[in-house]
């Protein structure tokens, strides 16, 4: 794991930002993984700053998102393709075809269970994901691979934890239905991306990023799997990063990086 602990929110966000125009500018049809959350609200905003200033195209990028609530439409205020649409895709020049958000809208189990196959399908037909973004949730969930979803785990239903839904419940009005399920990309497809890049801010996540980084390989804590991945970068604010134990050795590890960038092996 590469670990990159940054002064504030928004500098994890400008870097997002470069590694993600640095793989649309290096493949001729890149291919993104997106996640959704408060998280990367602040990196779709500056890529939307960098489109309007024409700093980057996603005319031949194609995405798919991590995961979709079920049983509630897609023009719903609250699905995540609405999310996306409304904080990138219809203000950059993506091609609408081209996203993709895992389609969960029915309430058949059957049908739920064939869009998951339809989606691992289309990743693979699209060529893989060239990086995968991602947040951590304070159980250390990733997409919504809750605490004890396998490592091997593919696209599929997945039934929230009571903590994921206490903490989505402030964007529901009050007794407003509330998704207790959702497609998700599993943990297996995550891995199979060529990078992943996983952002956290603030204190709240400080223990999940902990234990995403220096605990056990647990299913405990879905995060952990990241551990796996050859090249998994962790880029943290210094408020998510203040319960790590090696964080100076990380941040040396970083100094060492960049010089060896640079052509320096002293
Ligand atoms: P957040 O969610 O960015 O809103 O904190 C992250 C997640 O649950 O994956």
């Amino acid at each position: 794991m590469q670990v990159i602990i940054l002064p504030s929110a928004r500098d994890v966000a400008l870097y997002a930002a470069d590694c993600v125009v640095d793989v649309i500018d290096a493949r001729t049809n890149p291919v993104l993984g997106l996640a959704t959350g408060s998280t990367p609200i602040a990196l779709y905003k500056e890529l939307v700053g960098r489109y309007q200033s024409k700093q980057v195209s996603f005319r031949h990028t194609t995405s798919f998102n991590l995961d979709e609530y079920i049983g509630i439409a897609d023009s719903h205020e609250q699905s995540y393709r609405t999310f996306m649409n409304r904080h990138l895709f219809d203000a950059i020049d993506i091609i609408a075809t081209n996203t993709h958000v895992p389609l969960a809208e029915s309430q058949d189990a059957g049908t739920l269970k064939k869009s998951a196959q339809d989606y691992e399908a289309s990743i693979q037909q699209a060529g893989g994901i060239d990086l995968q973004i991602l947040g951590i949730g304070l159980n250390g969930h990733i997409g919504f691979n809750e605490p004890t979803s396998s490592f091997a785990s593919r696209t599929r239903i997945k039934t929230l934890s009571e903590s994921t839904v206490v903490a989505n419940k402030r964007f529901f009005k009050d007794g407003e239905f509330q998704p207790h399920l959702a497609l998700t990309m599993g943990i297996g497809t995550i891995l199979d991306s060529r990078a992943v890049l996983l952002m956290a801010t603030g204190k709240a996540k400080a223990e999940a990023v902990k234990a995403m980084i220096e605990g056990p390989l647990s299913a405990m804590c879905p995060a952990s799997a990241l551990q796996l991945h050859e090249t998994a970068t962790i880029v943290l604010d210094e408020e998510a990063a203040s319960l790590l134990a090696l964080k100076e050795y990380y941040q040396w590890c970083e100094q060492k990086r960049q010089q060896l960038h640079e052509g320096n092996v002293s």
